[in-house]
């Protein structure tokens, strides 16, 4: 991987930022967009603006190919049926949609839903309030001192009662990819249904829902360099004729009486209304991107190299204390969070910012965890393929300084 010439693919970075080159460490929260990705989705407008499934045009049956055919590249690329992978408008509207369309269905009172402690509030607050609306009961599955997922806790909490366990593949605070293989495989020893928020980890890893044999599994465009508004969700096949549609509307439907709907097949059934249907196609050409661009073995080592140099001068820092495994951050991280003592993490990350750095602070979305650590907020430094060891070495410079002389 030539980290040079693929930073050159991002317009972003010829734009200054506060006076300086910008220095982008906040892909976890959304990642910069190639110019394929912002071609793809002005040339829709430019060119092929029409509305899908509706139209004989040409125009229409141009969008509408282009559209089936952003699905296709989806599907392959988690290994789904194009009928599984389902088009959101993100993350958080893929579980929203199970917790309400699944879960209205299957979770009775005195059932058991499973999530970690270190879920996004994605993947947590629709669990907590369908728990609370059905009488089901929320259970947790803790850390171990080294920051991992306390699987061995996880096994004591598995029973006939639990119906779902719904579980990042990779927090987006701490970084590490969790071990699925054992957790939904402990899971479906109870008959449990397995859901997957691979946001964090579609950006750095090859998913495969058939490995994984999970049943329901979200990711979003934005954070693997497509558009944003759009979301992936995939529903296993064995799912689609239990579960009822999340919205109701145009375009899912066969027939609409007075009396009575009948609804199309998945993916149909699954996707109300127009869709987002330039950022299916942006997301197409993300999907491209990066399986032209980066070989997943070369990016997590690109990754890891980069999280590597920035823990070796972190811990040059008395006052920092970084928040994860270092050991397997070093070996296969994509992002450090730390705290800094004496400096407000909001403060840390304003006073990046006047030299073009951009990182994240804050709780991220993941209360639960920053309460369990005891710890109201970090900062997050989140890398990408055009993220270079230069740009570590002069955050770090920037840190000394800040820890030095303060603001
Ligand atoms: N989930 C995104 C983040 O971690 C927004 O920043």
């Amino acid at each position: 991987m030539d980290i040079k010439r693929l930073r050159a693919d991002f317009p972003i970075f010829n734009v200054q930022h506060q006076g300086h080159d910008l220095i982008y460490f906040d892909s976890a929260s959304t990642a910069q967009k190639p110019q394929a990705v912002i071609d793809a989705v002005t040339n829709f407008y430019a060119r092929n603006c029409a509305n899908i499934h509706r139209a004989v045009h040409d125009l229409g049956e141009q969008a509408t190919a282009q559209y089936n055919l952003a699905r296709q590249t989806v599907a392959k690329f988690i290994n789904a049926q194009a009928h599984e992978t389902i088009f959101t408008s993100g993350t958080t509207a893929g579980i929203n949609f199970i917790a309400t369309s699944w879960g209205a269905k299957f979770i009775k009172p005195g059932d058991e839903i499973i999530v970690s402690i270190s879920e996004h509030h994605a993947n947590f607050v629709p669990w907590q309030q369908l728990a609370q609306q059905t009488g089901a009961v929320l259970k947790l599955i803790n850390l171990t001192p080294d920051y991992q997922l306390d699987l061995i806790q996880y096994q004591k909490l598995l029973s006939v009662k639990t119906k779902l366990v719904s579980i990042t593949y990779s927090s987006n605070v701490l970084g590490v990819t969790n071990n699925l293989d054992l957790i939904i495989a402990s899971a479906k020893k109870f008959g449990a249904a397995v859901m997957i928020d691979a946001a964090q980890a579609v950006t750095y890893n090859q998913i495969d829902v058939q490995k994984l044999d999970c049943d329901f599994l979200v990711f979003s465009s934005h954070k693997i360099f497509g558009p944003d508004g759009l979301g992936v969700l995939f529903i296993k096949d064995t799912w689609h004729d239990q579960i009822a549609p999340y919205q109701f509307g145009g375009g899912m439907v066969a027939s609409v009486d007075l009396n009575q709907t009948l609804f199309l097949k998945a993916p149909a059934k699954f996707e109300a209304g127009t869709m987002p249907i330039s950022s299916a196609i942006g997301l197409m050409a993300a999907i491209n991107y990066y399986q032209t661009n980066l070989p997943y073995e070369q990016l997590q080592h690109h990754l890891a190299k980069l999280c590597a140099r920035l823990i070796a001068g972190l811990l040059n820092i008395s006052e920092v204390k970084i928040l994860g495994n270092l050991d397997l951050l070093i070996k296969q991280g994509h992002l450090v969070s730390f705290t800094i003592v004496g400096f407000h993490a909001h403060d840390v990350a304003a006073y990046l910012n006047q030299f073009g750095i951009c990182v994240r602070a804050g709780h991220h979305c993941a209360q639960p965890l920053h309460d369990y650590l005891k710890i109201p907020a970090t900062v997050r430094v989140s890398f990408q393929v055009y993220n270079s060891l230069e740009e570590v070495d002069y955050l770090l410079v920037c840190l000394h300084k800040l820890v030095k002389h303060g603001f």
